[in-house]
């Protein structure tokens, strides 16, 4: 998700509207994407790097992710949608990982679509997490029990990334999961992304030969 701050500045509006009107974006991509068949949808809320940004900035995005946790349970729940938090748990007071770990059982049974919200996530963080517990566990492993190491161990790797906000750039996103994912690039900022928009995305990713390598034989 980029762009918010963006999205508020041409509006003459401090960042912090960007981010809460991107809240609604997780909203309505959640209902588009699992209305027309996806299972799984990987949100990029929080970096290792936001950290760096301003003190209040990080303030306000902790704040909203508190708040969606607290408030947004019961919505998850009515249309079926199972939450996943990725991410360290390092910068959080226990009351907080009560928070997470309690949105995440409540929602436990939704069959309709995982919601993955990454936050204090980093892609190299959560390769070098796994290499460690591959090392404490002291047994080699091949490229399915590493991955089963990962944070999104038994999720399946994306096929699809989308980055919104018009930088070409991964920023340390799922870097071990993607390497087959297809890539995709809008301009449009994200509080601005719409249901239309990524169901276009999607059927443009329907039209794709993928090859993993091979080629086709006609
Ligand atoms: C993305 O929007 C949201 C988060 C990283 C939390 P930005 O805050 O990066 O928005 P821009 O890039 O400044 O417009
Ligand atoms: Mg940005």
């Amino acid at each position: 998700m980029d762009g918010n701050g963006r999205w508020a500045k041409k509006r003459l509006l401090p960042r912090s509207f960007g981010h809460k009107e991107g809240v609604k974006t997780i909203d309505r991509i959640a209902d588009t994407v699992f209305s027309v068949g996806v299972k799984y949808l990987t949100i990029f809320a929080f970096s290792t790097e936001n950290w760096n940004r301003p003190e209040d900035e990080v303030a306000g995005l902790l704040g909203l992710f508190r708040r969606y946790l607290k408030s947004n349970v019961p919505k998850l729940i009515k249309r079926g949608i199972r939450l996943n938090i990725l991410g360290s748990r390092r910068a959080f007071d226990q009351e907080f990982i009560d928070l997470v770990d309690d949105a995440c059982k409540r929602t436990e049974g939704g069959s309709v679509g995982t919601l993955n919200i990454c936050f204090d996530y980093g892609g190299r963080a959560e390769i070098v997490e796994a290499v460690n517990k591959c090392v404490e566990s002291g047994r080699k492993v091949d490229e399915t029990t590493f991955a089963s190491c990962l944070q999104t161990g038994g999720i399946p790797d994306p096929d699809i990334l989308i980055r919104t906000g018009g930088e070409h750039r991964i920023s340390n996103f799922l870097l071990y999961q993607m390497a087959y994912s297809e890539l995709f690039f809008t301009d449009t900022l994200w509080p601005d992304f719409s249901g239309e928009e990524i169901k276009e995305i999607i059927a443009e990713y329907r039209k794709k030969d993928r090859r993993f390598g091979r080629i086709n034989e006609e």
